[in-house]
């Protein structure tokens, strides 16, 4: 029998579990959202992201399981569908002793680390040799990942979505059963299920607030320069909840210098001082960006800000009951929305099939 389901939210959490979802058949599903791709707004984290596949969970957490089983998927797009607006890029990943106990550093460990997890799982992963480290840095990594144009890839996957019927709607809901109320599923029927992927915006909505979530604010300078490279940075001198990081993305989408994380910031606009900071962090690193000619000589296309919907202990993948309906909580990414994308909404979609057919046997 068909299965009514309401996805809340349409940013990477969301759209992927709705595109895995419609694969079964079965599964009839309408994603509802305030924001949808192609809108740019603070309480939409998914299109500030850079993006790319940094895996920094610790080895042996369910986020770590979530990265681990995203690569395989991530990795298929950029080798066999160019649509989709992801593509290889090679690495460098620098740490510095001074940078130890900081915010930064401690986000990035399982990045940094001489044996991280995902060693023998990205391609081309080198240690640099130490007579080859620009000063400053203690040790270094090589590897290939992925960066993905954000602005490419979640209209690419709204189609995949569409292709398989899945119906796209606004909506802004004040709570959670507004998603089985008739006429907010596509039929007019009642949702069997809702998944809820809000990122932070649960945290927003009076009354309700799961108060382990808090935004760890992301500032970012987009740029025509091309870096030829990823580069990720343990830290900086310019205070301790900075960051350092830089990708090109695929298919024209500029490069990313980044950038900061903030916890508990929730400013919108960006700091000036901040992205003259950004700027000189990564020209230093990368002088390829102007040819050595400074930071006078980036072009820029954007200043931006997200903000990261962390969570306290990790994200939420759980399913509960809701006055009679069954809810599956995908929230709480942090800075890893994309790169657990696949392996979290596997995880949804398991608890999913669970709660239909323990609903079917009822
Ligand atoms: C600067 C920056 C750089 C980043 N870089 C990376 C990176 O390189 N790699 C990576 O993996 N991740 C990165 N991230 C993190 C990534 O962007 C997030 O983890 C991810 O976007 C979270 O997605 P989400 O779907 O959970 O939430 P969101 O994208 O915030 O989507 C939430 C959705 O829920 C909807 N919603 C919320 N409340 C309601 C309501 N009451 N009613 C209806 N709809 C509602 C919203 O409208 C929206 O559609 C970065 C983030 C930032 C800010
Ligand atoms: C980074 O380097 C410092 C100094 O060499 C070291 O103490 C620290 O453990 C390293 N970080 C990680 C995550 O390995
Ligand atoms: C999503 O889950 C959170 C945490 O349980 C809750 O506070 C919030 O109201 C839910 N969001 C929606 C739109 O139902
Ligand atoms: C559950 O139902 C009761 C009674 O209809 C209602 O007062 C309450 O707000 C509902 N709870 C949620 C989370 O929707």
């Amino acid at each position: 029998m068909d299965k009514h389901i309401v996805v809340v939210g349409a940013g990477v959490a969301g759209l992927t579990t709705a595109m895995l979802l419609s694969q079964n058949p079965r599964y009839k599903i309408t994603v509802a959202a305030k924001h949808m791709p192609g809108d740019y707004d603070i309480e939409y984290a998914s299109p500030w992201a850079g993006a790319n596949y940094f895996p920094v969970s610790v080895k042996g957490t369910p986020a770590a399981e979530w990265e681990g089983n995203t690569w395989p998927s991530l990795e298929n797009l950029a080798r066999n569908y160019p649509e989709a607006g992801v593509h290889f890029q090679g690495c460098e990943v620098y740490n510095r002793s001074k940078d130890v106990g900081s915010v930064t550093a401690n986000w990035f460990s399982e990045l940094l680390s001489p044996t991280p997890w995902w060693k023998s799982l990205l391609p081309d992963f080198k240690t640099i040799p130490k007579t080859e480290l620009s000063d400053g840095m203690d040790s270094g990594k090589s590897f290939t990942s992925v960066c993905i144009n954000t602005a490419i890839y979640l209209p690419w996957l709204v189609s995949q979505g569409l292709k398989n019927g899945v119906v796209f709607k606004r909506a802004i809901l004040k709570q959670i059963t507004d998603a089985a109320a008739p006429g907010m599923h596509h039929s007019g029927k009642p949702a069997d299920l809702i998944i809820n992927c809000t990122g932070l915006g649960s945290l927003k909505l009076g009354g309700v607030e799961d108060r382990k979530l808090y935004p760890a604010r992301g500032q970012i300078v987009v740029v025509r320069n091309d870096a030829g490279k990823m580069y990720g940075v343990s830290g900086t001198d310019d205070g301790d909840d900075e960051a350092m990081y830089i990708m090109t993305r695929a298919a024209g989408g500029g490069t990313v210098l980044g950038g900061s994380y903030q916890k508990d910031n929730w400013e919108s606009q960006f700091d000036p001082s901040l992205a003259i900071r950004i700027m000189k962090r990564c020209v230093d690193i990368c002088p390829q960006l102007t040819n050595g000619r400074g930071i006078e000589h980036l072009d820029i296309i954007r200043h931006s800000v997200g903000l990261r919907p962390v969570r306290e202990g990790g994200a939420r993948i759980e399913k509960e009951k809701v006055n009679g309906t069954w809810v599956v909580h995908s929230y709480g990414y942090g800075g890893a929305g994309y790169q657990s994308s696949y392996g979290a909404a596997q995880a949804a979609i398991k608890l999913v099939d669970e709660a239909l057919q323990e609903r079917a046997r009822l």
